[in-house]
């Protein structure tokens, strides 16, 4: 029987075996990033609702229907962080890591919130991977971010993984295309609530997955038709760094991201055998967000990557159980003395760098050996009175059944050598 509590609705749990998988993903990730010259940053999980509201942005979803904000005891409005971005350029600012060498290379890992309609892949407290490069608009730098993340799916594994790219303009060459798209909106029968949202936010429109708004919306004027020509020269430069790196892309000029700070750059990694939440990861560029939270002008790209989409993404790819490391020897002790015998060989292994575990709670040879083989070991350590007597235990390779007796003072020798 479970006790009377169940976990918060929507959130993502990971217990093993499953956990494996999210940890060697994210283990991976830390070696991914570091091989790349990003530094790590640890952030709190809440923060001013004030820098979600004007870092994300007032108008998205994330900020006006998602956020988990309370009022703490001191009468401050505070949220758990939704995403990492905002915070990732606010302890830039705050510790002054813009004032050193740019750009400031910086990843992070953790827990983000949103209230949203939880199903598999969307959840309420999700897990992403985090990398952000601050303080220069070298376009090389966009298509670095998109290598690193192509290298830890390669490491995981995966290969069906998609890249959707597109460009959303700057500062000069939006504002006169989104009246442009506005006007055309005006011009269609769109939806009340469409309407509204062409008004406020025009481009989400165009990544409207409705069938009919697709078929209004297919004639609509595009942003990378209206590229000024900095963002045009930035745009091609990124697709010419990846077409370098033999990283392959999709051109998607209906792509919007769901974040307001995003302008030139923005892309998205998907996977076809995830269904509905088939966006395992996003990113692009936010020159604007410093100064949008009071900071000086600072340009910045980077990603999000869903590690739990991830590990999903594993799982449909078949890839997800080489991620288990399986204990290297399991040991068996028959009787109090050989337990204590074993206890301490078991731990000298572990010291030696061996997988190593036992059986506890004076388990008989038959639960002692079912214990061995749900281990996942190669070798059981099994050590009767008989064999304390004579210095010697036996071991036992599980796949074959091979059996022999081995000096006690020689075993951590000899299974560090047999499990290599
Ligand atoms: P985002 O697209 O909102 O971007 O989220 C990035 C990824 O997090 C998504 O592609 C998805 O895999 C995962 N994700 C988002 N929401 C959920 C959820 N409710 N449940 C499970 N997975 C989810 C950002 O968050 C930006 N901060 C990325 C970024 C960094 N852009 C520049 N730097």
């Amino acid at each position: 029987m479970s006790s009377s509590f169940q976990a918060p609705k929507g959130v993502s749990e990971y217990v093993p075996p499953r956990s494996a998988a999210f940890l060697a993903a994210r283990d991976a990730y830390a070696r991914a990033v570091t091989r790349a010259g990003y530094g790590y940053i640890e952030l709190p999980v809440f923060e001013d609702t004030q820098l979600f509201a004007r870092g994300v942005g007032e108008s998205t979803d994330v900020v006006t229907k998602e956020m988990y904000s309370l009022t703490d005891r001191g009468g401050r409005s505070l949220s758990l962080r939704p995403e990492f971005t905002a915070g990732v350029v606010r302890a830039v600012l705050e510790h002054g890591l813009h004032k050193g060498q740019l750009p400031v290379k910086l990843w992070t890992t953790g827990p983000a919130f949103r209230y949203e309609r939880p199903q598999s892949g969307r959840y309420r407290q999700f897990y992403q991977v985090d990398l952000e490069a601050i303080g220069t608009e070298d376009p090389a730098v966009d298509a670095e971010t998109i290598a690193v993340a192509f290298d830890w799916y390669r490491e995981l594994g995966l290969t069906r993984q998609r890249l959707l790219l597109n460009s959303l303009g700057c500062r000069e060459c939006r504002p006169a295309y989104r009246a442009l798209l506005q006007e055309f909106l005006r011009g269609l029968p769109l939806d009340a609530a469409t309407q509204a949202r062409a008004e406020v936010n025009p481009l989400r429109v165009l990544d409207d997955k409705r069938p009919e708004v697709r078929a209004l919306v297919a004639d609509a004027p595009l942003m990378i038709d209206h590229l000024c020509a900095a963002c045009k020269a930035h745009h091609d430069t990124v697709r010419e760094r990846l077409a370098d790196l033999a990283i392959e892309w999709v051109d998607e000029p209906r792509l919007v991201r769901g974040l307001d700070y995003y302008m030139r750059t923005a892309y998205e990694f998907e996977h076809p055998l995830l269904g509905a939440q088939s966006g395992i990861g996003g990113g692009g560029r936010y020159d604007g967000l410093s100064e949008d939270i009071g900071g000086p002008p600072l340009p910045g790209i980077g990603f999000g990557l869903g590690l739990d989409r991830t590990v999903l993404a594993m799982e449909a790819e078949g890839v997800a159980a080489t991620a288990q490391r399986a204990c290297d020897v399991y040991g068996v002790p028959l009787g109090e003395a050989a337990q204590r015998r074993v206890f301490t060989l078991v731990a000298e292994l572990r010291r030696a760098g061996v997988a190593a575990d036992m059986a506890y709670g004076g388990k008989g040879l038959k639960g002692a050996m079912k214990g061995a083989d749900r281990s996942g070991a190669r070798f059981a350590l099994i050590l009767g009175e008989r064999d304390l007597a004579e210095g010697v235990a036996q071991v036992k390779e599980l796949a074959t059944g091979e059996q022999t007796a081995v000096p006690l003072d020689d075993i951590v020798t000899i299974l560090k050598g047999k499990v290599r």
